[in-house]
């Protein structure tokens, strides 16, 4: 396994961070639903990791999402 480009902008402002947050999130959720896709039906405790993976990666993705978001609004960051 290798490193991918990092998503780094070099602007660190605090909403430009929580926006490259953002994107790393997203990005690790695709990947782990790409090793989804390879181990689902043939590794059972591999795949039930990964589930449990995709979960953390979206809990952490509404995580940042929310502190995107402008005071008195509920809807979610995108
Ligand atoms: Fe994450």
């Amino acid at each position: 396994m290798g490193i991918g480009p990092l998503l780094e902008t070099y602007r660190h402002e605090i909403e430009d961070i929580l926006r490259e947050s953002l994107e790393h999130e997203l990005k690790a959720f695709d990947e782990y639903k790409a090793l989804l896709e390879l181990v689902k039906d043939q590794e059972p405790r591999l795949e039930e990791w990964v589930r449990e993976k995709l979960r953390e990666e979206l809990e952490q993705y509404d995580e940042v999402s929310k502190m995107l978001r402008k005071p008195g609004l509920i809807e979610a960051y995108h």
